[in-house]
């Protein structure tokens, strides 16, 4: 019998297509809903006791109303406040998104690192741990961009943006003490990865990371081997706010296989 449960991918907007992206590449037969909190978007400007009781209680509504095998928080700032609170509370094995500090301390010839998030990652212990274990010999700067966030949300809408802002925010970084001798930067925010080549353009020779690819191959460890359905996986996404915004996204969800679009 084919099981027709979906992963279900979390993320305050557009970012977490980032991850679903080379996940759907890896499991095409997986079923797909993809839920955007947009009536809490942007999570990075807000505090953590806000992030801590806003996600699990989304996520517990999310989980009854579309029973997924796998949960995945697309989403760095969610991950590194609520994921500990969203396991506890939840029957579903839940995967999620942290800072890829380990693969850019590995990869780092100055052993000088970037750090590039929301405000509200960019300050959490969580990441001052990530570093400390993995990247103990580099100095790790961050910088905290709500900016950067809007620039990926609304290029996914379909809107032109400037080109010499992502300069300008690189200069949170560069422009700190050791800054120049930056050589890798952490997109530590899952929206980043979908300007990585503005970004690119932005600091010519400078590599950017994430932790896209890996998340996908875990998901696909824990569940690849599980029952699908015959047929290609349906994709739906749901906001929690459906309005103009959300429509204006149709053309751009569609290339990542979300054909449905519903509130939640
Ligand atoms: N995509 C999210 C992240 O990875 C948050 C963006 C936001 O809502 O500020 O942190």
């Amino acid at each position: 019998m084919s099981d027709k449960r979906p992963i279900l991918f979390f993320d305050s907007g557009v970012g977490g297509l980032s991850v679903l992206g080379p996940t759907r590449a890896l499991l095409p037969q997986a079923p797909f809903v993809y839920a955007a909190d947009s009536a809490g978007f942007p999570y990075g400007t807000k505090s953590e006791a806000e992030i801590a009781v806003r996600v699990p209680a989304l996520l517990g509504r999310l989980a009854e109303r579309y029973r997924p095998r796998l949960i995945v928080i697309a989403c760095n700032t969610a991950s590194t406040i609520a994921l500990a609170d969203v396991r506890a509370a939840l029957d579903v094995p839940v995967v999620g998104t942290v800072p890829a500090i380990k693969p850019a301390a590995e990869v780092s010839a100055t052993r000088v690192i970037g750090v590039l998030g929301t405000d509200a990652t960019v300050r959490q212990p969580y990441v001052d741990d990530l570093a400390a274990r993995f990247a103990g010999d580099c100095l790790v700067l961050r910088h905290g961009s709500a900016e950067l966030v809007a620039l990926a949300e609304a290029k996914l809408h379909g809107r032109a943006t400037d080109p010499t802002r992502y300069a300008a925010i690189l200069q949170g970084l560069f422009g700190q003490e050791g800054g120049m001798r930056i050589d890798t930067i952490v997109n530590a925010c899952t929206h980043f990865p979908l300007v990585v080549d503005e970004l690119k353009a932005a600091a010519p020779g400078i590599r950017f990371v994430d932790g896209s690819a890996g998340i996908a191959r875990r998901i696909a460890y824990l569940v690849g081997d599980q029952d699908w359905p015959s047929a290609a996986g349906i994709g739906r996404a749901v906001f929690t706010r459906a309005d103009a915004a959300s429509e204006a996204l149709v053309p751009a969800l569609a290339t990542f296989g979300l054909d449905r679009i519903e509130a939640l």
